[in-house]
């Protein structure tokens, strides 16, 4: 298929142009101005008024993630779907094994799961456990096109590795030149004050919040670059919420150490006064690590400015009232998690670009062109160059939606950016060069692609 957009403004993390873009066989092949159009052309998109982005690459969701409570309620054909109609055309998910299971062997059936989905996909895969098998396990899964690989300090008991593990971990992927993404919380800590809380009758939403203060955040997140530093590997730090995490993020940076900070735009946009209410107000928003002070959003948002942040994700993980409902008599037994797949770009353009808080290239640096860098993935993804994917998605500046459960694509029926109004919205989402959103409208379900990675 071949089809030319005219008269567009392309943005991409470095320049603003007008100019127009020319797509043969899903690739794009010319970017100049007043191109003239192919006899063998099957469309033509009139761009005028409209901003032409690089599609967006959420490095953070977790679609159909089994849980006590049932697996996350997207799984990857809507998960994927959702993500479309908000202009994210490629996804990160992780590999999470059962215990026993080889990294391998979830590999291959996460890959199975995947298969639905309409957006190109890759994964982090996660070490749960550490056997003699593990270290070859990893370099097989990174002969199989993986790159980064993920570490939970927190949800001890279940997925979380102990320290020794983390470092094992570490080592092994430094070695080898990959990334360990992590989940920087004091697991073991935690837990003491969530039994502690619920023995004394506090289990209600906000005592979830309370039992993960930010200091055990910053306290993992200290201990990871450490670790790091020892094995020499690349980390990344996945959801940062505080601005305890990020002084500790920006030292080591700064120290010359190669420490990436991912945040979410529920820490930049929603706070702790979330947890007053009753349990259906307060439930959808139990996830970790949790929402924290305002001051922590004008921390975030700083941070993204000077750069310590270098990617957002969404963690999108959504669960419907009932699977929340499993911790109506205790705040530990409600899954964690919440949807937003959908509305990462247009959230960031509406409270960050029209808000004079990020411009144009950074809105684009941070949600996709970074991310392709650090995952492995450029510039096939995360630019708008001659070669690379087109994977764009065409702007509509004024056009104008109010977020609600009522009218998201996400499979939930919670939304916990209910009634935030955003201006901004992709007319046009094009994935490998096939329109798939034609004026806010899904008119494709072809299937994405497995991405394989290499190490550089
Ligand atoms: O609450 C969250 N974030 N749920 C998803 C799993 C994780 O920790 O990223
Ligand atoms: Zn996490
Ligand atoms: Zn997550």
């Amino acid at each position: 298929m071949n089809i030319i957009i005219k008269n567009g403004t392309i943005v991409t993390s470095g320049e603003i142009l007008e100019s127009d873009i020319l797509i043969e066989n899903g690739i794009i092949s010319k970017i100049e101005k007043s191109l003239n159009t192919l006899d063998k052309l099957d469309k033509t998109i009139d761009a005028k008024g409209l901003i032409i982005s690089p599609g967006g690459i959420d490095p953070h969701v977790h679609m159909y993630l089994p849980t006590p409570a049932g697996y996350s309620s997207d799984n990857f054909n809507t998960g994927s779907i959702a993500a479309l109609f908000g202009g994210t055309t490629t996804l990160l998910d992780f590999v999470t094994p059962r215990k026993g299971q080889s990294l391998t062997d979830a590999l291959d059936q996460r890959i199975s799961e995947a298969g639905n989905s309409l957006c190109d996909y890759s994964f982090h895969v996660s070490p749960i456990e550490w056997t003699e098998n593990t270290e070859n396990e990893i370099n097989d899964c990174i002969k199989a096109g993986i790159t980064s690989f993920k570490v939970y300090m927190a949800y001890k008991g279940s997925v979380g590795l102990d320290d020794t593990n983390l470092q094992k971990v570490l080592k092994v992927v430094g070695k080898a030149g990959g990334l360990v993404t992590v989940h920087c919380e004091m697991g073991d800590e935690i837990e003491v004050l969530r039994n502690q809380f619920v023995s004394e009758g506090k289990i209600e939403s906000r005592y979830h919040a309370l039992s993960r203060p930010a200091e055990l955040e910053a306290e993992a997140v200290q201990k990871v670059v450490d670790y790091a530093k020892e094995t020499n590997c690349t980390v990344y730090i996945v959801h940062v919420s505080s601005e305890k995490s990020l002084k500790i993020i920006e030292k080591a940076q700064k120290s010359g150490q190669k420490v990436f900070a991912e945040t979410c735009p529920h820490y930049l946009l929603l706070d702790d006064s979330k947890y007053n209410g009753t349990f259906k107000d307060t439930v959808k928003y139990v996830l970790s690590p949790p929402l924290r002070k305002k001051a922590d959003q004008e921390a975030l948002w700083d941070n993204i400015q000077k750069g310590v942040i270098s990617t957002i994700g969404t963690d999108h993980c959504p669960f419907n009232l009932i699977q929340k409902s499993a911790g109506i008599n205790d705040f530990r037994k409600v899954p964690n998690g919440a949807g937003g797949v959908e509305h990462r770009l247009t959230l960031l353009y509406t409270y960050g670009i029209l808000e004079n808080k990020i411009t144009w290239n950074q809105f684009v640096d941070i949600t996709s062109t970074q991310t392709a860098k650090i995952f492995g993935l450029y510039p096939q993804k995360g630019e708008i160059a001659v070669g690379s994917d087109a994977d764009l998605v065409i702007w509509n500046p004024e056009k104008k939606n109010t977020i609600s459960a009522r009218n998201h694509h996400q499979n939930c029926d919670l939304e916990i950016y209910e009634g935030f109004k955003t201006k901004g919205a992709p007319e046009f989402v094009l994935k490998k060069g096939e329109i798939v959103i034609d004026k806010g409208e899904l008119i494709s379900n072809r299937t994405g692609l497995f991405l394989k990675r290499k190490i550089k």
